[in-house]
């Protein structure tokens, strides 16, 4: 049984399948090839296009999906072994996971980092607890890696500019009033330097790098592939020549979990808005973020409008490459 955690466990080639099924479904969106299959959606946090596509995507395969919000209308989960579960927490994932095995097909969950530790948070826990005791396929709808957001990233970029090994792609911390989690610019960084790219990771100080262990990572994705990692500091030598810039809000790894400190750390730094003079610093580069985005603090109404902002198409084709995903992982061939 296979499940979708993290892209560095699918090969290239496995990662390339799924897009060219992607695209098939992007022309043909209505196949009935999962009749009467049911999916369950849990999500710990938020989300308007994870929801929104994995639950269309789902009925236009013709599967049910339901979303479940532990704390919210559904028991509170406890996700550590050996608990006294004392706690808020009714019950534990081991449960959940043998139920919802035997009620659905696919099981997906999204759960955020809890920003108190950072040393259990980097391990992932909960979804690897998930995958320890369910019966079917998981697939991470992010936690401290965001999985398809990454397949939905490399079908937009080459839909745009063809082939990806060797093009640059500047991957820009900016400014949040909210210190947000690193796994969006874990997940560029990984996906990236796998498909062979250039990448620049532009952050205002070493407070912002991120772990040792997606650095590392990116590192060998890019010693196998071609591609390279780089870190700066200085603006216009992350956006020099870029094909691709990449805006992404993330938190320092120093300061995890002392959002006032953080706050006064990263303040000063608003300048690393995308906006439309350091969008002329590229070549011509296509400009995305994952969405949501705070217009106007991480990058200006000017760049976020303008043609070469595929945004909105990254979101869409979190549909079609999702939809891919579930039929490779209950094994039913598309198209
Ligand atoms: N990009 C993304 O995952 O969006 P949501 O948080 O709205 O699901």
């Amino acid at each position: 049984m296979r499940h979708f955690i993290n892209t560095q466990d699918w090969a290239v080639e496995e990662l390339q399948a799924l897009l060219d099924e992607a695209a098939g479904l992007k022309s043909r969106p209505l196949q009935p090839l999962l009749q009467g299959r049911t999916v369950a959606l849990l999500f710990l946090n938020p989300s308007l296009r994870t929801r929104a596509s994995f639950q269309i995507g789902a009925a236009q395969l013709g599967a049910t999906a339901i979303v479940l919000e532990p704390g919210n209308g559904v028991w509170g989960i406890e996700f550590d072994s050996g608990k006294v579960m004392d706690g808020k927490a009714e019950e534990h994932i081991v449960e959940v996971a043998e139920v919802l095995s035997r009620y659905c097909d696919l099981i997906a969950m999204r759960a955020f980092p809890g920003f108190k530790n950072w040393q259990y948070d980097r391990e992932d826990p909960l979804i690897k607890a998930l995958a320890r005791y369910s019966r079917v396929p998981v697939i991470n709808m992010e936690t401290i890696i965001h999985p398809c957001q990454e397949l939905a990233l490399v079908m937009t970029l080459q839909e745009r500019l063809g082939r990806l090994k060797g093009k640059k792609l500047c991957l820009t911390w900016t400014w949040n009033p909210q210190p947000l989690s690193t796994a969006v610019a874990n997940s560029v960084t990984m996906i990236a330097t796998k498909y062979g790219m250039n990448v620049s990771l532009l952050c205002p100080s070493p407070d912002y790098v991120l772990d040792e262990r997606f650095m590392k990572v990116a590192h060998e994705n890019a010693a196998s592939s071609g591609g390279r990692l780089a870190v700066t500091h200085e603006i216009s030598e992350g956006y020099a020549d870029a094909d691709v810039v990449y805006a992404n809000s993330w938190g320092s790894l120093p300061y995890y979990g002392d959002p006032e400190k953080e706050w006064e750390l990263s303040r000063a730094y608003g300048r690393f808005i995308v906006d439309e003079r350091k969008m002329a610093m590229t070549n011509n580069a296509v400009l995305s973020h994952c969405l949501p985005v705070r217009r106007n603090v991480e990058a200006t109404d000017g760049v976020l409008d303008a043609p070469g902002c595929v945004a909105i198409d990254e979101a869409e084709n979190r549909l079609h490459v999702q939809k891919a995903l579930m039929l490779r992982l209950l094994g039913v061939a598309g198209r």
